[in-house]
């Protein structure tokens, strides 16, 4: 199998390779907390032997429940956030048409929307109206279950299906993924009889993608979630050992240089369109587990060249704190030329014939070179192609990698205390049951 790799010639102006190899035990007991579990927050580190241990029972199952929703519906709603939302996003934005979004979703090849990713009262009713004629199922998915934002989404459109279809036929197109026991979508799943799946207590949402949570949604896009698993499978043996072919230990170590050496801010580019959700996907997997304790790497994301117009004035000259973190496709999937002109008005013949792929390619050099002449270091990662396969060794080299680094950096990456703060604020405002007393102080501040 071909697969991704990670070089990182183009840090050696910053750090040397001294510099990193001086990480390499740091690096070694940050990998052997993660593979051994003896480090913070280690009763979530289901997801290390994920894709080793996924049964083709369960596989079965998620694809006889995508199959069943593809044949019944034109139009799937799946319903999550963060952790529940951003890795199937992410593999079906990209594994899917660029234009799939504007052609109508038909029964055995429906439309995957989601929803419950943000409070939007205009995106809900545009959502709501736009589903007004179709035949839709809904995926609801949050692991504790209490989620605010995906729970507002689904009652509403629990209530829509309802309305169109009727209670028990409704019933059969909403498939709910949550914990195994607790939260309110876990009652409300088995009082009324919906089809579940368990996302297991040991996984994370933001490390859930490979977990039902990701990979229903994933399947009823119409993706092939085998080969997903096997490239994650490759790289989860890849990723065992402590040394430089290891990819996740290379990438961990050498983004921790960086950071040591003053780059507080990390730049996932890619030049390619269809990964711009890996970006996102990517942004919360760092963010959330290295971001805490007043440290962590900041993590931003560009979609190049389009972003070269936007943002890469301040990347070639701005403030010299960041680094870049390039994802570059080998190969495009498809094949389009640029035509002769014989006018030649726009003074394009020199790259007449060319395919565009290697205009973009040498966008990507050039850019590489002139960042790295202006003080922006880049760790380069090579992957073959957008396929399914290669998509699962990326997000298990990411979630790898993601433990080791945040092991290294000394937080807990598998906590996200802070993010509860705005919840506090949020129900306190909102004169939530409970929070008496939070709603007074709060107000006492406005
Ligand atoms: O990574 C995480 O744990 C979070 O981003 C969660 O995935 C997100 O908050 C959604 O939580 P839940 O699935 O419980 O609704």
């Amino acid at each position: 199998m071909k697969k991704l790799s990670v070089d990182i010639k183009d840090v050696k102006s910053t750090v040397s390779t001294d510099d990193i190899r001086k990480l390499d035990n740091a690096a070694s007991e940050a990998l052997d907390k993660v593979l051994t579990g003896t480090g913070a927050g280690s009763d979530f580190l289901g997801w290390v032997h994920l894709p080793s241990e996924t049964t083709d029972a369960l596989l079965d199952d998620i694809i006889a429940t995508a199959d069943s929703l593809r044949q019944n519906c034109d139009t799937v709603v799946a319903i999550g956030i963060g952790g529940s939302y951003l890795g199937a996003k992410a593999v079906i934005e990209a594994l899917s048409d660029s234009f799939a979004s504007y052609r109508p979703g038909v029964a055995g090849d429906p439309k995957v929307l989601f929803a419950g990713q943000n409070i939007g009262e205009d995106y809900l009713y545009e959502l709501q109206d736009y589903l007004k004629d179709k035949r839709f199922g809904i995926i609801v998915i949050s692991k504790s279950g209490t989620t605010t934002e995906p729970a507002i989404a689904f009652r509403l459109l629990k209530e829509q299906l309802e309305h169109q279809l009727g209670v028990d036929e409704a019933r059969k197109r909403i498939v709910a993924i949550t914990d195994a026991q607790r939260g309110a979508l876990r009652r409300l799943a088995t009082e009324e009889g919906y089809k579940t799946f368990v996302i297991a207590d040991n996984v994370g949402g933001r490390f859930s993608v490979l977990t039902p949570v990701g990979l229903l949604p994933i399947a009823v896009a119409g993706f092939d979630i085998r080969a997903l698993i096997d490239g994650a499978v490759e790289m989860e043996k890849l990723t065992a050992a402590p040394d430089e072919a290891n990819p996740a230990f290379l990438y961990a170590e050498t983004r921790n240089a960086l950071y040591n050496a003053g780059k507080k801010i990390e730049i996932l580019v890619n030049y390619n369109p269809k990964l711009h959700y890996f970006g996102e996907w990517w942004k919360q997997l760092y963010g959330e587990s290295e971001g805490k304790d007043k440290k962590g790497i900041f993590p931003a994301a560009v979609d190049n060249s389009t972003d070269l117009h936007s943002m890469g004035q301040w990347i070639q000259d701005g403030e010299r704190t960041i680094f870049e973190t390039v994802i570059s496709v080998a190969e495009a999937k498809h094949e389009k030329l640029i035509p002769s002109d014989e006018s030649n008005l726009d003074g394009l013949n020199y790259i007449a014939g060319k395919h565009v792929d290697e205009v973009n390619k040498m966008a990507e050099l050039g850019t590489r070179i002139a960042h790295c002449d202006g003080g922006v270091p880049n760790i380069l990662i090579t992957l073959p192609a957008i396929e399914e396969k290669y998509l699962g060794q990326l997000i298990y080299f990411f979630e790898k990698a993601c433990g080791i680094s945040g092991y290294m950096l000394g937080v807990n990456p598998f906590n996200q205390p802070g993010v509860e703060d705005y919840k506090r604020n949020m129900f306190a405002l909102l004169e939530k049951p409970g929070y008496e007393k939070e709603t007074e102080a709060i107000k006492a501040r406005l």
